[in-house]
């Protein structure tokens, strides 16, 4: 069975951004041109998947507003004679659909991806986090790469992970590797954030993840953890530890995941996004030169 299907959490609450989230879910957040949403459902339909389920929560109707074709704005710049900026709502009309199904409590990213579950059914699907962006202007492939990994080794999950310096290990689910890391390799198991002398490796998920639908009986066995959270480490762990074949994938070099979960994240996607704009970047680099320079 192909992976078609994309769960994409955003339901989460964004407290660490406050007060920029109070009224505004945080997966809307602008980085360069576009908000942050945009560019991860842009990455999963350039990697092949034509299915998106949000799953969403309190605030987040932006989202689903920014997904639906706008008649009245596509006839206001035609009327007003702005036909060039009919490109910049292309996107509306991407060859993917669209559905939304609600977190009504917001318990964890694991219970988001649980929630998905009467959705999606027996078949395999791919996980992408609503704040975090892979590679500069999302032009990973790696979701394509993960799922023809899952599908070549009939696994039950498949993970990307990204190296990260080792005093950081303590923000992240940390990989132990069964054995040296790999173009794939296996996991023996996933925890999550370790003291950095306790830490296995400092391979850290990275976002984005493919399953089987095993991993919902994982997470309905999973007990609220660390911050009385359903943890989709935690549900991930079980399944290792039932047998199941859980693989890593790291992101290939040169990419790297640009998350917006907190405000130094979130100013370093920002600056590199416009920094790398076709348009203002060039411009924006001088200026901050002479800014650096005074
Ligand atoms: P985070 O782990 O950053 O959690 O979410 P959060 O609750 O959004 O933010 P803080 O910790 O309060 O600042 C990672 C992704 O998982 C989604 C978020 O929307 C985000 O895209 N998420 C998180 C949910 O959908 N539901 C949750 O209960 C938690």
């Amino acid at each position: 069975m192909t992976v078609e299907l994309a769960v994409v959490p955003v339901a989460g609450r964004g407290t660490r951004l406050l007060p920029l989230t109070k009224s505004q879910p945080k997966e809307m957040l602008p980085v360069g041109r576009k908000p942050v949403v945009q560019y991860v459902i842009e990455e999963l339909t350039r990697c092949g998947l034509t299915k998106v389920l949000f799953v969403t929560g309190p605030g987040k109707t932006a989202i689903e507003n920014h997904f639906d074709i706008d008649g009245e704005l596509i006839a206001h710049l035609r009327e007003t004679g702005k036909e060039e900026l009919l490109e910049e709502l292309a996107f509306e009309r991407e060859n993917v659909e669209y559905f939304y199904t609600r977190q009504r409590r917001q318990l964890g990213l694991g219970h988001a991806v649980l929630c998905a579950a009467p959705v999606v059914g027996g078949q395999p699907f791919a996980v992408a986090l609503g704040d975090s962006i892979i590679g500069l202007q999302a032009q990973s492939q790696v979701v394509r790469r993960m799922v023809e990994v899952f599908e070549s080794r009939r696994a039950d999950a498949v993970i990307a992970f990204e190296a990260v310096p080792r005093d950081e290990v303590v923000h992240y689910g940390i990989a132990a590797p069964r054995g040296p890391v790999a173009e794939v390799f296996e996991l023996a198991d996933l925890v999550e954030k370790p003291a950095v002398d306790q830490a296995p490796s400092h391979w850290a998920v990275a976002a984005r993840y493919v399953f089987s639908s095993a991993i919902f009986d994982c997470l309905r066995q999973t007990k609220p953890g660390k911050a009385d959270e359903i943890q989709l480490t935690d549900a991930v762990r079980l399944l290792i530890r039932q047998g199941g074949k859980v693989l890593g994938v790291p992101l290939p070099s040169g990419e790297r995941r640009f998350d917006i979960g907190n405000f130094a994240s979130y100013f370093e996607a920002f600056a590199a996004f416009a920094l790398a704009d076709a348009q203002d970047g060039l411009a924006l680099r001088e200026h901050l030169k002479r800014m650096l320079c005074d």
